[in-house]
């Protein structure tokens, strides 16, 4: 019998991911306006993060300066071709290139900075993969239009993705439409995702499920903000491949992996249900171009009625991606009996699993969790997929000798790259992985320094304070030679 391939397949594209407001910084510079990401303050695990309508003197907002990528980019660049990157994710920000979102003209400095960014890049041969919309809107668009709510969004992200792919047809063949799409279906998404100012105290609460704002959730705001993005997102895909038919567009989703708690057939059936809903909701739109017939039960139960313009069952058609790209960090579990100890996670948490160990932050660590996720999606869709999140948020310590030596990240890292070459011997087309952070960054869901993913540290804390200095970690040297080896010396 043939022995299984358990190699990653010949130039596949190893590198890392970062997003524009949790590390340019530079948030009032060259033409930049304020973007939804700037207006957040800081918190932690415990302290919620706040939306401030109105700028506090005295308050510290962390993207404001971030880990100044925008000044600092040839140095990072540099240090993640050492690293042999291959790929780079990274994302516009939107309030560069629109500083209000609704302007008529674009400001040329801000696509200059991303000119001089990809120029860098390619100086290495390193892909740029783009995130078109990351966490990050231009904040005239949510004090004027509400946002996502408001359907005149779609024809503004259009024409914002006229104007970079026109600029970058030359330099950028990845693209992702938006970041973690599905993170509208959940609370947490209000704000982050769909730029819809939430009622209520402006608490961005930490994404578990037994501390919900009750003001963030509004299902039918949220669903008409969704299917918003989608239908911005399918002419995206539409408009890119008119501008240049190499272009790769994907998608790209918070897979959430969810297990059933027990074998009860109602723990094993809500987990189908909801693996559907939060995971797969956008996906099945985005791949196949139709919303499922699930979502429809769903809208109809729930009372959620969606208004579509009389083209966009066929504006969903003609737009669907080229791969599927998601970001994986942990599961959970999900039940019917509510009576069980939860857990965090990113964007949701669910019941806790004895079989796994958490993170620092509370989010269960689950490397075969990423196996099977990678199964359950190709099983379904059969196209490309691409992991562009994945990593170990941690805290840490710079010893007297000036070395950090995680391990830990090492070791989580390791196991999840292990998965993922099984799933390729299960016959899983995966393209790529860009573990996140891959220099330190400011935390979206809690605004903290110190919640660390990086290869690079850089020396900032929680208050901002810091030299923002780079130090390669120990797990800088062993990515290193994973890149090195095509994923054989793990
Ligand atoms: C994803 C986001 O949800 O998870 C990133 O796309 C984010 O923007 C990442 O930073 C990790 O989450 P956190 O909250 O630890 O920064």
């Amino acid at each position: 019998m043939e022995s299984l391939n358990k190699k990653f397949p010949e130039g596949f594209l190893w590198g890392g991911a970062t997003a524009a407001n949790q590390c340019e910084g530079a948030y009032n510079e060259g033409g930049k306006g304020l973007s939804t990401a700037d207006i957040l303050t800081s918190g932690s695990r415990t302290v919620p993060r706040r939306i401030t309508p109105v700028l506090e003197e005295g308050t510290y907002y962390p993207s404001h300066e971030a880990i100044d990528f925008y000044h600092r980019y040839k140095e990072d660049i540099k240090l993640f071709a050492e690293m042999g990157f291959k790929v780079f994710r990274m994302s516009i920000a939107w309030s560069r290139i629109f500083p209000n979102g609704d302007d008529l003209e674009p400001n040329e400095e801000g696509l200059n900075f991303y000119d001089n960014v990809f120029t860098e890049l390619k100086k290495y041969n390193i892909e740029p993969l783009v995130t078109i919309s990351h966490y990050e809107t231009p904040y005239n668009l949510t004090k004027e239009y509400n946002g996502w709510a408001d359907r005149r969004l779609i024809d503004f992200y259009v024409k914002y993705c006229n104007v970079i792919f026109k600029r970058f047809k030359d330099v950028v063949k990845y693209w992702l439409t938006f970041n973690e799409i599905n993170c509208l279906i959940t609370p947490f998404g209000t704000f982050m995702g769909g730029a819809m100012m939430p009622e209520g105290n402006g608490e961005l609460m930490n994404p578990s499920p037994n501390n919900m704002n009750a003001s963030l959730n509004n299902e039918q705001i949220r669903f008409q903000a969704l299917h918003h993005q989608l239908i911005a997102s399918a002419k995206a895909v539409k408009l890119g491949h008119e501008i240049n038919k190499d272009f790769k567009i994907g998608c790209m989703i918070a897979y959430m992996c969810l297990y059933p708690l027990t074998c009860n057939p109602e723990d094993v059936l809500l987990a189908q249900q909801k693996d559907n809903l939060i995971n797969f909701l956008c996906s099945d739109v985005q791949v196949r171009g139709v919303y499922p017939n699930y979502a429809k039960r769903y809208f109809k139960e729930n009372n959620i009625n969606i208004v579509m313009g009389k083209n966009d069952e066929k504006i969903l058609k003609e737009g669907c991606v080229d791969f599927y790209a998601f970001s994986y960090y942990s599961s959970s579990c999900i039940s019917v009996n509510k009576e069980n100890n939860n857990t965090d996670g990113n964007i949701l948490g669910g019941i806790k699993n004895p079989y796994l160990k958490e993170s620092e932050w509370g989010w269960q660590i689950d490397p075969k969790g990423l196996r099977w996720a990678l199964n359950n999606i190709y099983n379904r869709y059969q196209i490309p997929i691409m992991v562009v999140e994945n990593g170990l948020g941690a805290v840490d310590t710079v010893e007297e000798d000036g070395s950090i030596n995680d391990d830990y990240r090492i070791e989580y890292l390791r196991e999840h790259i292990k998965e993922m070459k099984e799933a390729i011997a299960d016959g899983v087309d995966l393209i790529g992985y860009t573990p996140w952070g891959c220099i330190d960054l400011v935390s979206a869901s809690t605004g903290e320094m110190e919640k660390r993913y990086g290869f690079i540290y850089v020396d900032k804390d929680n208050e901002g304070k810091g030299t923002l200095k780079r130090i390669p970690k120990k797990s800088f040297y062993w990515y290193k030679k994973v890149i090195e080896t095509n994923g054989e010396s793990l």
